[in-house]
């Protein structure tokens, strides 16, 4: 599995699917959930409705209807309450949870974006060993390339000492 480091916008990415910071409504909010709702429009929410919200740890997919990729894995992150509450494991279950709905449905590049490091306020070195450990541990056929989308340069930067010298990283802007 091929692991790209960037920063960027993840609803510019064109991939197979793009993992949405979700709230457990499912029905959209701010930060990145608001922005992929936005690019994707109207339909993104419509298609999420049907499920009747989705637990933390929890994944569900979608199509991504006005946005460069095929899917939105929609996941919705853990709250940080000092970390003694499951939050680790929780947010683990995310990534997991997003890289089996990525193969079940044959995606082969899959992007994600800081889960729970926004709002949520998880602490994002924390995050990102978490982030970076689950998926390297990831045993499926697919998804063959997981990006990690940062939106700020610090961001980038944490990943990039998190994940040390092995990392594939393309700093530019995809
Ligand atoms: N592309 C990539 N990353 C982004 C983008 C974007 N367009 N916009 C924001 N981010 C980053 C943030 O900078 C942060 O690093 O996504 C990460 C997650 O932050 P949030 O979007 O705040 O998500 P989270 O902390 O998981 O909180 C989720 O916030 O937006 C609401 O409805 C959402 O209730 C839910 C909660």
């Amino acid at each position: 599995m091929q692991l790209e480091f960037i920063q960027g916008d993840i609803t510019k990415l064109k991939v197979d699917a793009i993992v949405n910071a979700a709230n457990c409504s499912l029905l959209g909010g701010g930060g990145v959930d608001g922005a992929i709702h936005r690019a994707a429009g109207p339909e993104l929410v419509e298609a999420c409705r049907p499920f009747g919200g989705c637990r933390t740890g929890e994944a569900v997919i979608t199509p991504g209807f006005r946005l460069p990729c095929r899917f939105v894995i929609h996941t919705p992150g853990p709250v940080w309450n000092g970390g003694s509450r499951g939050e680790p494991e929780l947010l683990a279950s995310c990534y997991r949870n997003s890289l089996r709905l990525a193969e079940e449905n044959s995606c082969r590049s899959v992007a994600f974006p800081a889960i729970s490091t926004g709002v949520y306020r998880f602490p994002k070195r924390e995050a990102a060993e978490i982030a970076l450990a689950t998926v390297r541990s990831w045993r499926g056929a697919l998804p063959e390339t997981v990006i990690f989308c940062c939106f700020s340069p610090e961001d980038l930067e944490i990943y990039r000492e998190t994940a040390g010298d092995s990392a594939g990283f393309c700093g530019s802007k995809r």
